[in-house]
C-alpha cells in the first residue's frame, strides 16, 4: 500500500486548523457527550466519528470543534461517561495541549438518583451529587442522601 493511501487510511476524520478534538470517547456514550457539553447550541463547524478502531477502548469515537476552546469545569461533566477521554487543544494545525478529563467533587444533572422514591425522580427536580469517591464513582444524592454507584449510574 503506498504511503499516500495509508496518510488517508489513517485519518477518519479530517484534521482541523483551530479548535478542541474530544478523542477516546465510548460510541456508545457520543451523544450523550454532544448533549452534555450542548453542541448543538455550538454554531461553528463540528465534524464527529463514531465506531472507531482503538487499540484500547475497542471501539472509540471524537469529536472535532472548530474555533471552540472549553473551560475545564464544562469539560469535566463528561468524565462520568467518559473517563478516558482526551482533549487536544489545536492552534494552526498543530496540537499545543493536551488535557484529560477529571472527575468534578459535584455532579449536577446528567445522572439520575438510583432510589425511586427521591423526589428528583417524581418531580421535575435537577438532580445533585456530591463525588465521595472518584474511583470507582460514588455519588451521593444531596435530596434524599442516598448512594448511586458506578455500576448502577443511569444517564438521564
Ligand atoms: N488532530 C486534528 N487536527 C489537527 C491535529 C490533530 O483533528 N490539526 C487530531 C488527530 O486526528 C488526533 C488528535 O487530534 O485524533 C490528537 O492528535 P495527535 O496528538 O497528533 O495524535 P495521537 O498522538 O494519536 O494522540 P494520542 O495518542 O494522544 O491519542
Ligand atoms: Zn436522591
Amino acid at each position: 500500500m503506498s504511503d499516500s493511501i495509508k496518510k488517508k487510511l489513517k485519518l477518519k476524520v479530517s484534521a482541523i486548523s483551530e479548535g478542541t478534538v474530544i478523542d477516546h470517547i465510548p460510541s456508545e456514550n457520543l451523544f450523550n457527550v454532544i448533549s452534555i457539553l450542548e453542541l448543538d447550541k455550538v454554531t461553528e463547524m463540528i465534524t464527529f466519528g463514531a465506531n472507531l478502531d482503538s487499540g484500547k477502548l475497542g471501539s472509540k469515537a471524537i469529536i472535532k470543534i472548530s474555533k471552540h476552546f472549553f473551560e475545564n469545569d464544562d469539560i469535566n461533566r463528561i468524565a462520568l461517561i467518559a473517563p478516558h477521554a482526551k482533549l487536544n487543544i489545536i492552534r494552526d494545525y498543530e496540537v499545543v495541549e493536551k488535557k484529560v478529563v477529571e472527575v468534578p467533587d459535584n455532579v449536577v444533572g446528567i445522572v439520575k438518583c438510583f432510589n425511586p422514591k427521591c423526589i428528583t425522580n417524581n418531580e421535575a427536580i435537577t438532580t445533585k451529587f456530591a463525588v465521595i469517591s472518584k474511583e470507582p464513582i460514588t455519588l451521593k444524592c444531596q435530596y434524599c442522601e442516598k448512594i448511586t454507584s458506578e455500576e448502577q449510574m443511569v444517564i438521564k
